[in-house]
């Protein structure tokens, strides 16, 4: 496969413009968030939006997150806007926080999945907020609508050469802004139906919603598989991956190393032991830390070879329900 070109990191004024230009044209662009990369197109141009499902390979009735250089362009996308969220938006915009509102009625289908909602966000990354103020300001919609930049159901990509390795030539020009600091996808709010119900969770939880908004969002009710970060089988890696507890941890090892394989492993309070043919990723102790490195972890131990992913068991906890959850999806593809 072609590699796609990567700007300088951080990309130059003329690598912006030349975003900016693509998105104009109707082409993909790679963009760094603070989250994860996402894939753009300009998120009303229907036909666009179509090339991004081609190019993860993703069914057209998942809906896309709508990215904007500021909460004064809620109103311009979604209708009947709750009170709550403009002060969720002035609150945690931009940052890693997407809201769910009922669309206005011009916004595409193919942004949307059909529905009559639409996702929301402005991203915190400079670079996500260049180019859509730089897009904005050049007459376009304001809006880009940018999935993960993987193909479907892989490992969200946190650097720009991991959206060239999942994509290659099918994204003409990724901008790099280098490792994205959260490192998992944003915490999801859907407003649409009265009450606001956590889609999923993320580095924004739902203890911080609550003191804002003086509710504490909900898991929805039914498990409505409208959202492909809720599908179960998502986020994995091709190497089988088992959850291990720390106190079983080398004992599993041990019996792989006698079946003379070798583990890729992911922990974070058991320290690498030297003299087994294990691949070590420690990860810091930490949810933020954890949340920040684990992606880039599972995926170059995904390229290691190994028989087996094995990731020490989290901590119990609400600060470590974001990474649990991508954690429980990862292996689920397992047969964990
Ligand atoms: O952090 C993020 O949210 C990243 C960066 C690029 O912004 N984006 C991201 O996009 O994770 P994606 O498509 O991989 O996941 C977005 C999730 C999907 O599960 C999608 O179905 C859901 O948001 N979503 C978008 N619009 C929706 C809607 N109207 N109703 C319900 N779910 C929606
Ligand atoms: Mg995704």
């Amino acid at each position: 496969m072609q590699a796609a070109a990567i700007s300088a990191c951080p990309p130059s004024p003329a690598d912006i413009d030349r975003a900016v230009q693509l998105l104009q044209a109707g082409e993909l662009v790679g963009i760094p968030t603070e989250t994860v990369y996402g894939l753009g197109a300009d998120a009303s141009n229907a036909e666009a939006v179509a090339k991004i499902f081609a190019a993860k390979g993703r069914p057209a009735d998942h809906p896309l997150i709508v990215h904007l250089p500021g909460h004064d362009w809620i109103e311009r996308w979604a209708a009947d806007i709750p009170d709550a969220v403009w002060e969720l938006a002035e609150t945690f915009w931009p940052g890693p926080l997407t809201l769910i509102l009922k669309k206005q009625p011009w916004v595409p289908d193919a942004v949307t999945g059909g529905q009559d909602t639409v996702g929301l966000r402005v991203p915190g990354h400079p670079v996500a907020l260049a180019l859509l103020r730089a897009f904005a300001q050049a007459g376009g919609s304001g809006g880009v609508a940018a999935p993960s930049a993987n193909r479907f159901g892989r490992i969200s990509p946190t650097a720009a050469q991991h959206v060239a390795d999942e994509l290659g030539e099918r994204v003409p020009f990724i901008l790099d802004g280098g490792a994205c600091p959260v490192g998992i996808e944003s915490t999801i709010i859907d407003f649409s139906s009265g009450v606001p119900r956590l889609l999923r969770p993320g580095h924004i939880t739902p203890e911080q919603i609550e003191t804002v908004i003086g509710v504490r969002p909900e898991k929805p009710l039914g498990a409505v598989p409208r959202a492909s970060g809720t599908l179960e089988a998502h986020y994995a890696p091709r190497t089988r991956l088992k959850v291990v507890a720390r106190e079983r941890l080398l004992d599993f090892l041990n019996v792989v190393r006698h079946r003379g394989g070798f583990c890729g492993v992911i922990c974070h309070s058991q320290p690498p032991h030297a003299g087994m043919p294990h691949v070590w990723k420690m990860l810091p102790a930490d949810p933020a830390g954890y949340a920040h490195g684990f992606y880039g972890a599972l995926r170059e131990l995904d390229g290691a070879g190994a028989d087996t992913i094995v990731v020490e068991a989290l901590p119990e906890g609400p600060a470590w329900a974001a990474v649990a959850d991508r954690l429980r999806r990862a292996a689920f593809g397992s047969g964990e």
